[in-house]
């Protein structure tokens, strides 16, 4: 499968940034192509590596994919952000639905995760941080840090967080969201049978007035269903 173009970005700011990973090479080029299969053998062997942290074994599905973007309005987003990126299955799919002028930026703590993405989509600047530090990579990102982001695309395990974790992340999480903004996330069924899967869907509604849970994609592996979680206000 070819890779697929660089997302288009508003903000050309530096491409290396200390603790960062960065896409773009000297030439602007990736330095080998990724192909899907690759990805998935890379997927799996960082999930052995580190299971809680990587949490599934496989790229969510174009499906999945589909269905989170569809929930939410990435052509009328200034600002999206991807919790998670992983080896880039969402990324593929937001940046055809990003307007002229948007931003994108992704915030993946795995080393060898950001660097398949980076290889991909080069001109999408990676963060390699945890989500709970959104506001501090949102300054570094020349924003305000608080109410600046419209859209958040979440892959990220909650259900194997540590509780202190969760609570951080969406503290920042509704802080760094715009009114009315919103942040879709997914979930497999074993993941509501974990403890901290249920306390991360117990907590949800201390922080978004609005959850919505989409149907269940059977395609993807596991079978997953995605929340939608609003912050009050906004058009
Ligand atoms: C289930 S994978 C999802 C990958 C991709 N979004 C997909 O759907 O195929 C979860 C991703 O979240 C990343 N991750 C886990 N904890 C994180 C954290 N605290 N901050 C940022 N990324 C994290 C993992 O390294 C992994 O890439």
């Amino acid at each position: 499968m070819p890779r697929p173009a660089p997302l288009p970005l508003a903000n050309a700011g530096p491409d290396q940034q200390p603790g960062h990973a960065a896409g773009t090479h000297a030439n602007g080029r990736p330095s080998h192509a990724s192909p899907r299969g690759h990805r998935g053998v890379r997927f799996f062997a960082e999930w052995i590596r580190r299971p809680t942290q990587v949490g599934a074994i496989a790229p969510s599905s174009r499906a999945l994919a589909r269905m989170m973007l569809d929930l939410v309005d990435i052509p009328a987003s200034r600002v999206v952000v991807e919790y998670g990126p992983g080896t880039g299955a969402f990324t593929d799919a937001i940046g055809p639905r990003l307007g002229a002028g948007a931003r994108l930026f992704g915030i993946e703590l795995n080393a060898h995760m950001a660097d398949v993405l980076a290889h991909r989509h080069p001109g999408v600047r990676i963060h390699r941080r945890s989500v709970d530090e959104v506001e501090a990579v949102c300054r570094d990102e020349g924003l305000s840090g608080q109410g600046c982001v419209d859209v958040i695309i979440s892959g990220l395990p909650w259900a194997s967080f540590p509780d202190d974790l969760q609570v951080r992340a969406l503290e920042a999480t509704a802080r760094v969201l715009r009114p009315g903004g919103a942040m879709v996330t997914f979930g497999y069924h074993i993941g509501l049978m974990l403890p901290a899967g249920r306390r991360f869907y117990k907590r949800l509604p201390e922080y978004f007035p609005s959850i919505t849970r989409s149907r269940t994609v059977w395609s993807n592996l596991p079978p997953a269903f995605v929340f939608t979680c609003r912050t009050a206000g906004g058009a």
